[in-house]
């Protein structure tokens, strides 16, 4: 049972390209930090535009402890709320998704408008002042169709600075002209930590993910170069080569794509397009499009897959026909929530455009296998005999970057100042 001084000391102490010490892992002290620390203080991912498409629409999302809602008004904003009743506190929506005007506590009928503002309380008194009894709000950042809260007061400001690189990446996809074909649920058995270490490298694709990796090229992970025989090598560099030419195709077609590295940054992200291999049209069993209805205004069905990652919770895969974006939350110290939501464009039609099955197989297997790389990683790192491993310097440098990131940040908590803490 660690204490704030243990953490402190694991924090400080922690090596830079191993594994975690197991408590952070495992302690649900620690869980209890990375909520303070991490997500009441971050930008997360809490849902894709088109979850909430029309005013009056509203989704809810727990963090820790805390519930939001976030609704979209009339004006088309999207805002966000603590889901708790000025009144005597009870939970405001209780559904996943719904559709609402105001705001209406059930318990005794307080109101709120869409800005939050409380305008109907009965037999409070003449004295009483509803300015000073409206919703908590929340930070909210819609970026192209992505939307971000921060549960804190003073959100981090370089969020602007995700959004200016990153919209020019996104928006040519048109988010705001999809619509949700499915969400899935899956609790993982493990730390939301080992899900996000496992999100960040493709190591394990090649013996885990038959169905993933269909259209992605073994070399496309990373690769230890002194490891390939002259054969190997040659198809290594002819694989870079025609990423290269690609990306020059498409950056002539007005779509960025050469890689984004800003994962240490506070609001820290990752993006970059790669070809898929075959047809090359989307990420599908068989490599072509799954919806007909291209999105945005592309003609063209090969456009390879932009990969958009960010910390803590999130990762994102557009194509040229749908987008898939996965939200990660923590459950408890070995249970975690990843959200998955698969996107088309509005007007294609269920049967006729798309089928829900073809355009969702690839990720639903590959969740579920990664869930059970997440179970095992949870027992090992739960075994007395764990000890901090090393990450692969070629395949793992991206879970450095997620580790590194996480650590710096809690050491910034523990020592506000001083992220440079854990590299004393
Ligand atoms: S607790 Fe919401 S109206 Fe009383
Ligand atoms: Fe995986």
């Amino acid at each position: 049972m660690p204490s704030h001084e243990d953490i402190r000391h694991l924090v400080r102490n922690r090596v830079p390209g191993l594994t975690l010490e197991a408590p952070f892992y495992t302690a649900p002290e620690i869980l209890e930090m990375d909520i303070e620390a991490i997500f009441n203080r971050h930008w997360i991912f809490a849902a894709a535009g088109p979850e909430l498409p029309e005013p009056g629409d509203c989704v809810t999302l727990e963090v820790g402890p805390a519930s939001i809602l976030l609704l979209r008004g009339e004006d088309m904003q999207v805002r966000g709320f603590r889901n708790v009743c000025r009144h005597r506190g009870a939970r405001l929506i209780e559904a996943r998704s719904t559709t609402i005007g105001n705001i209406v506590c059930r318990y005794h009928g307080w109101s709120y408008s869409e800005d939050g503002a409380l305008i109907h309380a009965e037999h409070m008194g003449e004295d009483f002042d509803r300015s000073c009894h409206g919703l908590i709000p929340v930070h909210v950042r819609d970026i192209a169709g992505l939307i971000f809260i921060c549960l804190a007061e003073e959100a981090p400001e370089d969020i602007d600075e995700m959004a200016a690189a990153m919209e020019p990446y996104l928006l040519p996809h048109d988010l705001a002209n999809c619509k949700v074909a499915l969400q899935s649920e899956l609790v993982e058995e493990g730390n939301w930590k080992l899900t996000l270490e496992n999100n960040r490298e493709c190591y394990h694709c090649e013996t885990n993910h038959p169905q993933l990796t269909v259209p992605l090229s073994e070399f496309g992970f990373g690769f230890s170069p002194d490891e390939l025989d002259e054969r190997r090598s040659e198809e290594a560099s002819a694989y870079l080569a025609a990423v290269e030419e690609r990306h020059a195709y498409w950056q002539s077609c007005g779509l960025p794509s050469s890689e984004v590295n800003r994962l240490r940054d506070v609001t820290g992200f990752r993006a970059m397009r790669l070809p898929l291999l075959g047809a090359g049209e989307s990420h599908t069993l068989d490599t072509r499009v799954a919806s007909k209805k291209l999105l945005g205004r592309f003609r063209e069905a090969a456009l390879g897959g932009l990969s958009f990652w960010t910390q803590p919770n999130s990762w994102h895969h557009f194509m040229s026909d749908h987008v898939v974006t996965f939200s990660v939350l923590p459950l408890g110290p070995d249970r975690t929530l990843v959200r998955t939501t698969w996107l088309v464009h509005k007007d294609a039609i269920e049967g006729q455009d798309y089928k829900t099955e073809q355009l969702a197989t690839v990720w639903t297997m590959t969740n579920q296998e990664d869930a059970d790389l997440v179970r095992i990683g949870q027992l090992g790192v739960s075994d007395p005999a764990y000890r901090p491993g090393p990450y692969s310097p070629y395949t793992e440098s991206m879970v450095e970057a997620f580790t590194g990131w996480y650590i710096d940040r809690m050491a910034e908590h523990l020592e506000p100042g001083s992220s440079a803490m854990a590299a004393e």
